[in-house]
């Protein structure tokens, strides 16, 4: 028997919604047919952009949204994205499968869908390619109120008031596809580039400079000592794959229990580099100003067989839920430095939320993970204690459970749990010192197979049940944590 010992009296600061946010980049089929499809498309659309992701995702209530890109917002120019779309100019997405874009989709039509989805847009920056006069004018295209070159363009292209932008990205994985810079290097550019990113008005930008990659911790001490009091956030990357090293991916739908068990231990390792990373982050920063972003996150599977590999389309099993469900638990419990997550990415690319497919849709059991979590957004993180057995695998052992609690304005207590055991359940006992509890109800995602997902032909095969089975005993209550599962409690 396991045990959970919540104490709400013991609050441990606030989980900032943010980590709830999401990633949209110019790759495979996010951008385009994900969200656009233009205004004559016959699939129903707002001003270009497809009604039923947009329903779909306001119920999960997506806090912000990251675009262009990734590896892309280093080769963007934001000027080719702008004024009358039969004149903007094509592009070749070079990293990206190669394929050309008509640029349809830029600055205006990203705005239009934060305005959609009632969520803020955090926009990433061209360090890779561009100038600094380059990314300066588009801060000031986007944000400045009143009489300047690029506000005026910017009134001739339909749009007079200035937009709210808040979170800037100054350059992407500049390590790595963002111009392959020695850490010490990307630090001076850091500085420059974002000198001449101003603040207009009230608009007051929320810098966010490229982190490490994984376990570089060097990129972070650097970038710290040399930057720490220039930014906001630091970045953090780092991607769940089946395999021991990158890029050894494994498929997301057909796989025993060895790649099971190895995902649940790899997507653990956000543990340490969360602990690490902010531990560094304390040395130079020890008021907690500067937030870790971890602004990609998630699976990466090899693409669906028969699709573009430069489109990182994949599937999306129960088995990357509880790696949703585990990640959320890890940043939940670091609110204290972890200001904002993004998983990658939203619709059609690696772990999405939403896969499309012409005029249909569907929910992945990602998807369903968030709408569970929501109950966490701005809650006050509460110290939980838990005592659980472990899941053994070949030799090896991770933790069966993985958990955050919080508490909500009204007062309601919620815990989301999960099992990474595929094959047992877990019987836990949960202990809220001090509290008279007078309910509990609570919500699952689980399946009777590892592999189970949801397809176009049956859309429906993973979504949340009512959970059923609490007991409520002397010292709290009783529950049977299913096996592979994510669970949300609310007590009151
Ligand atoms: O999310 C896909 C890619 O992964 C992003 O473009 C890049 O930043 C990362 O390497």
């Amino acid at each position: 028997m396991g045990k959970l010992t919540v104490y709400a009296n013991l609050k441990k600061g606030t989980i900032n919604k943010n980590i709830y946010s999401h990633f949209s980049e110019h790759l495979g089929r996010c951008i385009y047919e994900g969200f656009w499809v233009g205004e004559d498309s016959p699939i129903p659309n707002t001003n270009g952009i497809r009604n039923d992701v947009v329903e779909a995702l306001k119920k999960v209530k997506i806090p912000v949204l990251r675009w262009p890109g990734g590896c892309f917002a280093d080769e963007y120019h934001w000027k080719d994205g702008i004024g009358p779309r039969e004149n903007r100019k094509y592009m070749v997405n070079t990293h990206w499968g190669g394929v050309v874009e008509n640029n349809h989709f830029g600055t205006h039509e990203f705005m239009e869908l934060c305005r959609q989805l009632e969520c803020d847009p955090y926009i990433c920056g061209n360090v890779g390619s561009g100038t600094v006069q380059e990314m300066s004018e588009w801060v000031e295209y986007m944000t400045f109120d009143g009489e300047s070159p690029m506000a005026s363009l910017r009134k001739t292209n339909g749009r007079s008031e200035p937009w709210a932008l808040k979170y800037f990205g100054v350059g992407n994985e500049n390590w790595g596809c963002g111009g392959n810079m020695r850490v010490e290097y990307y630090a001076d550019l850091y500085k420059h580039y974002q000198t001449y990113a101003r603040n207009y008005g009230g608009n007051k930008l929320y810098k966010i400079a490229c982190g490490p990659n994984t376990a570089d911790y060097h990129w972070t001490e650097v970038m710290m000592r040399e930057a720490g009091n220039l930014m906001d956030g630091l970045s953090l990357h780092y991607y769940t794959i089946t395999g021991e090293k990158w890029p050894e991916w494994g498929s997301a739908t057909e796989f025993g229990e060895l790649e099971w068990f190895k995902l649940m231990k790899h997507t653990l390792y956000m543990e340490e580099l969360v602990t690490k990373h902010s531990a560094i982050m304390d040395v130079y920063d020890p008021e907690k100003r500067v937030g870790l972003i971890v602004d990609e996150w998630g699976t990466w599977h090899q693409v669906e067989p028969g699709t573009n590999p430069g489109f990182l389309f994949q599937q999306n099993t129960i088995r990357d839920a509880v790696v949703a469900g585990i990640n959320l638990n890890i940043f939940n419990n670091h609110c204290d430095r972890v200001q904002m997550a993004n998983i990658a990415q939203i619709v059609n690319v690696l772990q999405a939320l939403i896969l499309t497919e012409g005029e249909k849709m569907l929910l992945t059991p990602t998807y369903h993970v968030f709408d569970l979590y929501k109950v966490h957004h701005d809650a006050k993180l509460l110290t939980a204690v838990l005592e659980c057995g472990n899941y053994e695998f070949g030799g090896e052992k991770v933790p069966q459970m993985c958990v955050s609690a919080s508490e909500d304005a009204k007062g309601v207590i919620h815990i989301t749990l999960c099992n990474l055991n595929p094959n047992t359940a877990s019987e836990m006992i949960f202990e809220l010192p001090g509290l008279q509890i007078a309910d509990v109800t609570g919500k699952l995602l689980s399946a009777e197979t590892m592999t189970e997902h949801n397809t176009f032909e049956h859309p429906e095969r993973v979504k949340p049940a009512e959970f059923s089975g609490i007991e409520m005993v002397a010292s709290g209550f009783k529950a049977v944590i299913p096996k592979m599962s994510v669970v949300q409690l609310s007590i009151s």
